[in-house]
């Protein structure tokens, strides 16, 4: 199924040309950072976190981007995000990054917020006709589920969800990414601009160099783009011979997801939702990788590694290989993204010629370039 998809290569305009990366500006300036923040990230249906770690009502996980920050909670009504601050002064609510909670308590004044982000109890004298508790609870933030996946937006006229996602579906189809159980979820500060991160984690050019055990494992040569309708880019890239699963001993006695075509047992099936997530599907699991920008310079990822739920409720279960295997190679990225980040620090950098192997680094720029370039002016 997914091999069609990979077998139109040769026949784009990239394979002409290759591509080019960008300016100075465009990686590490402020402006273009103050740009992507208003037109993407506040403008955009954001892909933020997954059903499984919402299973009980309280459960909560925080997200910054930029410097805002949101709370995500299962309420009553489901799961729903809200700004992470008090109503009364703006203390940001909750630091940790997921847990469970009833109540929601600003411990500033001591304003109290039940799990639906109603107002409970408030400190201070109020009289009513200037105070309404009912509008003093903590503001939503739109919130659809798709596919398992979380989504927000900050804005009231964001460009269609559904179109947006365009064939993704077909992959959250097969991996039953609605149903997979996440296990373990990390995040990684990362002195880079985010974009920098979005390039490497999308291309595996850098595997023989950079990763000597995920290259031991698969392999950068038996690797395709994909093109796919929606705003989503994608690669695939095999498992060598010897090896069924990418994790640090390269096998695994979990049995494959029932619904994956053979075709695809030995494959990685890279999928990013433009801009910033990345999932890595393979036959016995699923990675789900975010990078947040947080300044011009610095982001952070969120990893999440998710199973299937026959496997994650074996008595056997563990992920150890394949947590070791990324969390290694994560930090390996990490340095190869900050050290890029201080040579394009320079004014002075003059944009370098990309690969064959790197149509998607130039995808994730183009597809930024346009969300934030200034409109056409259509008058005279
Ligand atoms: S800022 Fe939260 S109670 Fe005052
Ligand atoms: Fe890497």
């Amino acid at each position: 199924m997914f091999d069609l998809i990979g077998q139109q290569d040769d026949q784009r305009p990239y394979y002409d040309t290759g591509g080019r990366g960008r300016s100075h500006a465009f990686y590490t300036g402020e402006e273009q950072h103050q740009r992507e923040l208003e037109r993407i990230y506040r403008r955009r249906w954001l892909p933020v976190d997954h059903v499984s770690r919402f299973t009980e009502k309280g459960s909560y996980a925080t997200l910054t981007i930029g410097t805002g920050s949101i709370l995500i909670i299962n309420g009553d009504n489901g799961i729903q995000a809200y700004h992470n601050y008090c109503r009364h002064r703006g203390y940001r609510l909750v630091e940790e990054a997921a847990g469970k909670r009833q109540s929601i308590v600003c411990i500033y004044h001591c304003w109290v917020y039940d799990r639906n982000g109603k107002l409970k109890s408030f400190n201070g004298t109020y009289f009513d006709h200037f105070f309404d508790k009912e509008k003093n609870g903590l503001l939503p933030v739109r919130t659809e589920i798709r596919f398992g996946v979380v989504f927000i937006t900050f804005s009231d006229d964001a460009p269609d969800l559904d179109a947006s996602l365009g064939e993704f579906g077909e992959f959250a189809r097969v991996y039953e990414l609605a149903d997979l159980k996440c296990v373990q979820a990390k995040d990684y500060p990362v002195a880079s601009n985010w974009k920098l991160v979005a390039h490497n984690v999308n291309e595996s050019l850098h595997f023989p160099t950079a990763h000597k055990d995920l290259h031991r494992i698969t392999d950068f040569d038996d690797a395709g783009t994909y093109e796919l309708k929606g705003d989503i880019v994608g690669a695939w890239q095999v498992i060598r011979d010897k090896y069924n699963s990418v994790s640090m001993t390269g096998r695994s006695d979990r049995a494959p997801m029932p619904l994956v075509p053979d075709a695809d047992l030995k494959k990685i099936n890279w999928i990013t939702i433009l801009p910033n997530l990345l999932f890595g599907f393979t036959a016995d699991y699923v990675m789900m990788q975010w990078v947040w920008p947080e300044s011009p310079s610095t982001c952070y990822v969120r990893h999440f590694w998710l199973f299937h739920p026959s496997e994650t409720a074996r008595s056997d279960f563990s992920h150890e290989a394949v947590f070791a295997l990324w969390d290694k190679a994560n930090y390996e990225d990490w340095e190869m993204c900050e050290r890029t980040h201080r040579g394009l620090s320079n004014p002075l950098w003059s944009p370098g010629q990309l690969s064959l192997d790197e149509e998607v680094v130039s995808q994730i720029d183009a597809w930024v370039a346009r969300e934030t370039a200034d409109p056409v002016d259509t008058e005279g």
